[in-house]
């Protein structure tokens, strides 16, 4: 991607800040939020990222017509991507650490998504998403919650926070992608769509993601985090599908599609992020190329 793609993520990335960020670290800023201005350049970048994300096709043996199959075929394409099982294998304590910190977990920022996508639905999918959320905070144990669970990793494993200015271009689209769907109202159906691939996707890569952790001898506090998305993600993921995107689809049938794309969005936005770590992290292995 080139130059103008990094300005156009760091700009609306500071922009998502002002809608989604913690308002103690916004201060007055935050009073910017619907600025007529950042409201123009916030538009004007999400027009041109939109036109490249809406030229994605899906491969052609996924057939839309039945939303959840297609939904399923996505998930299973790259459910295992060549990084997570040189991790498993592999990758040296140092080269962990870096790819965590990275990556940032598997549903980073997943409650307030969850929250800002249930945002009038009704009926079973709106309770699903309810569910899911408790989830996330530990079904009403403090100290179960995913966020703090994530804290412990990081404290426990020393995770350093990379600066955006040090991060690859498709790291920080990434980030700015659940941005785009949680600031647009119009884009619920995509939402809903990018939210179930997420936890479609992250059950057996959290599993390998612990294979790395237990190989190295990480300490205890790291487990935590990892292990229980590992555990309730393939729940998560099927619950998402049947009782959220079904139910949402019987009654607006139209949205079937949508809800595909959001999902091959958020997989193109994902493998993009993915592909770069290996090549930032992966060594070629001695008269292979890096890129095999
Ligand atoms: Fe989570
Ligand atoms: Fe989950």
């Amino acid at each position: 991607m080139d130059d103008g793609g990094r300005d156009r993520f760091m700009t609306l990335l500071g922009i998502y800040d002002l809608h989604r960020a913690p308002i103690e670290r916004l201060g007055d800023a935050v009073r910017l939020q619907h600025s007529p201005a950042v409201a123009a350049r916030k538009q004007e970048c999400e027009e041109q990222w939109l036109a490249e994300l809406e030229a994605l096709q899906l491969p052609a043996d996924i057939d839309v017509s039945d939303p959840l199959d297609a939904m399923r075929a996505l998930a299973a394409r790259d459910r295992l991507p060549r990084i997570y099982k040189w991790l498993a294998r592999e990758a040296s304590w140092e080269q962990v650490v870096h790819f965590l910190a990275l990556e940032g977990g598997p549903d980073a920022d997943f409650d307030d998504l969850v929250a800002a996508c249930q945002v009038g639905l009704g009926g079973a999918a709106k309770m699903e998403l309810a569910t899911n959320y408790w989830d996330e905070m530990g079904n009403g144990d403090p100290a179960a919650v995913h966020t703090v669970l994530h804290e412990r990793l990081v404290e426990a494993v020393g995770l350093p926070t990379i600066p955006l200015a040090e991060q690859p271009t498709s790291a920080l689209a990434r980030a700015a992608f659940c941005g785009l769907l949680a600031t647009n109202r119009w884009l619920q159906p995509e939402m809903l769509g990018a939210l179930g691939l997420i936890e479609l996707q992250a059950g057996p890569r959290c599993r390998l993601v612990l294979h790395a952790l237990e190989r190295c001898g990480a300490p205890p506090d790291a487990m935590p985090f990892y292990e229980v998305h590992a555990d309730v993600d393939p729940r998560h993921g099927k619950d998402w599908l049947e009782k959220a995107i079904a139910p949402t689809i019987e009654r607006l049938p139209e949205w079937g599609p949508r809800i595909v794309r959001g999902a091959l969005w958020r997989s193109a936005v994902n493998a993009e992020f993915l592909a770069d770590v290996s090549d930032l992290l992966i060594a070629p292995k001695p008269g292979r190329s890096a890129a095999a």
